[in-house]
């Protein structure tokens, strides 16, 4: 069990619980698991409902889908999310005629991840995005337009054995998370 940081605060065990693993456990997500989580991101705010979130997702079954996913990943990334049980790639929809709303697209894009986080979390499930990856691979290999921004990659599982991970990740895996401290991040 990952040691937990101090809060300043009694946030909800639901955002307390919640950490970027690196080694997950081999078990796979159903489909149902999978479509709950992309509900929730669906049902998140955006700017006047433009809803410019997109997915594209695969278990980890060697599936061409899902090999084309993990080949766009950073050499970094690829060493342990290959063994991660699904990855989602989220991408923002910014149609020619989109307007003002174009330049939230990103924002939108992250609430909808919060949201799917969020209910990972409750369905003891959890997220690690990754920024990590090559636009240009993924514009070409699933043969992305103008309209469509890739913006970030997951993994989604249940936390495994960190003995799996080399030794950098295995150190990392081990951190107990930090912050700023609250009184930094409140100006004025
Ligand atoms: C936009 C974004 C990009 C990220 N990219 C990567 C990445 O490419 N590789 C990685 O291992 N972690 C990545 N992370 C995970 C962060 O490093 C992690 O969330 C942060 O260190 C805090 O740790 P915690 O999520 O366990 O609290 C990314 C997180 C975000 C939000």
């Amino acid at each position: 069990m990952k040691q937990r940081p101090k809060y300043s605060y009694p946030i909800d065990e639901v955002i307390q619980k919640r950490w970027s693993p690196r080694a997950f456990a081999p078990t796979a997500l159903t489909d149902e698991q999978v479509f709950t989580l992309l509900e929730a991101a669906r049902w998140a705010a955006s700017c006047m409902n433009t809803q410019p979130w997109r997915f594209i997702w695969a278990h980890n079954d060697g599936s061409e889908k899902y090999q084309k996913l993990l080949s766009c990943l950073m050499e970094g990334n690829h060493a342990w999310a290959k063994d991660a049980p699904v990855l989602i790639l989220g991408l923002i929809h910014l149609p020619k005629e989109g307007g003002f709303c174009n330049q939230w697209a990103m924002y939108d894009l992250g609430l909808a991840i919060g949201n799917l986080t969020a209910q990972a979390s409750v369905m003891d499930l959890y997220v690690h995005n990754m920024a990590g990856f090559s636009e240009e691979k993924v514009r070409e290999l699933f043969e992305i337009g103008e309209d469509l921004k890739p913006v970030i990659m997951l993994t989604v599982g249940q936390p495994g054995d960190a003995s799996t991970l080399n030794e950098f990740n295995r150190q990392r895996e081990q951190k107990t998370q930090e912050r700023k401290p609250l009184e930094e991040l409140i100006l004025g």
